[in-house]
């Protein structure tokens, strides 16, 4: 009688298409669950053969949109109100029940299932629309690899420019640049960082090509006019690299990579917070390569007395101490003797 009842009601009252069962057996049996898309369900609470609670829980397992809600006596009240949580019932309702409440509860469920779905529509455009943008990401990524690819090729060459020039830089370049980045590395930078390091490190001494030969390859101490003549090549070298946009940031460490944090340095005697960590990082670099290893005039220094020499810098102020320390590690570690021995 209640189902007719209901079913009457419903179809009178509501646009849709209602199938009553008299027992939840009967509904398992038909195949319904599995064969057809139901938007929402009524169920009595003391039912033959299971439970309406145990009833909603099957059903929402086999239809997980479908909108739950439950026909309970007075006394069954409690456990009614326990299960929303833990099944997600929609509502209960008393008997006996309100023909325009139930009405009403059962439109706002349908709208509610409605949206819902509409929702979870836009959730799958959405899920497209990110995926065509990441496939865009990466096809953008792979034309700036390429055309970096070429920056890089350029810089090579131009590396060797100097390379041929000035007989003692060989190989000195590419030290510096394993240094700048594993010193890099230790003060965690960015991908993009570190790859500015590494192309400012290979193309720091590229003013040199400005140098007369005379004073790059000089058996013995500059005299005060070579050195001035000799300290013009980081500005050449900046104003070299400069009209190259993607190279901005390198150009910049070409341009300050003689400058020390207490102002000592040259060209524009910039202090602490005027120099990036980039540069310091190459200027720590370059020193320590050209200490360490054999010039024009003298042969290379023991590590011992490379690591001290820095320590006073840093202690004096010229140099990062942190950098410093960071070498000091690598010394320790043999991270730093690998560079030197490839
Ligand atoms: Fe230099």
């Amino acid at each position: 009688m209640i189902t007719t009842t209901l079913s009457t009601l419903i179809e009178m009252m509501l646009d849709y298409e209602v199938i009553t069962f008299n027992n939840p057996k009967t509904l398992i049996e038909s195949g319904l669950l599995e064969n057809e898309k139901i938007d929402l369900v009524i169920s009595d609470f003391i039912m033959p053969y299971m439970n309406g609670l145990d009833l909603l829980s099957l059903i929402k397992e086999k239809q997980p949109h479908i909108i739950p809600i439950l026909l309970t006596g007075y006394s069954d009240k409690e456990s009614a109100i326990k299960s929303i949580n833990e099944l997600g019932l929609y509502y209960y309702l008393e008997k006996p029940w309100d023909n325009s409440e139930l009405i009403k509860v059962i439109q706002n469920g349908l709208d509610k299932a409605k949206l819902e779905e509409q929702l979870s529509q836009k959730l799958v455009v959405i899920e497209k629309k990110n995926q065509e943008i990441s496939r865009l990401y990466d096809l953008l990524r792979r034309d700036f690899d390429k055309e970096m690819g070429n920056v890089l090729e350029f810089i090579v060459s131009l590396t060797n420019l100097v390379e041929a020039k000035d007989a003692y830089t060989d190989n000195h370049t590419r030290r510096v640049s394993d240094l700048a980045i594993a010193l890099g590395k230790r003060k965690s930078l960015t991908q993009e960082q570190l790859r500015n390091i590494e192309i400012g490190a290979m193309i720091h001494d590229i003013g040199k090509v400005s140098t007369p030969e005379s004073i790059l390859n000089k058996p013995g101490p500059l005299t005060t006019a070579e050195f001035e003549i000799m300290k013009n090549h980081p500005e050449a070298g900046a104003r070299i690299i400069r009209p190259i946009s993607a190279l901005q940031k390198p150009s910049e460490m070409v341009l300050s990579h003689h400058e020390k944090l207490d102002g000592s340095g040259y060209p524009h005697g910039l202090k602490a917070d005027e120099i990036s960590i980039e540069t310091r990082i190459i200027t720590i670099s370059d020193i320590f390569d050209a200490l360490y290893t054999d010039r024009p005039y003298r042969k290379g220094m023991p590590l011992d007395k490379t690591l001290s020499i820095l320590k006073e810098d840093a202690d004096k102020g010229k140099l990062d101490q942190e950098l410093v320390g960071f070498i000091f590690e690598m010394a320790e570690s043999g991270e730093l003797q690998a560079i030197y021995h490839e």
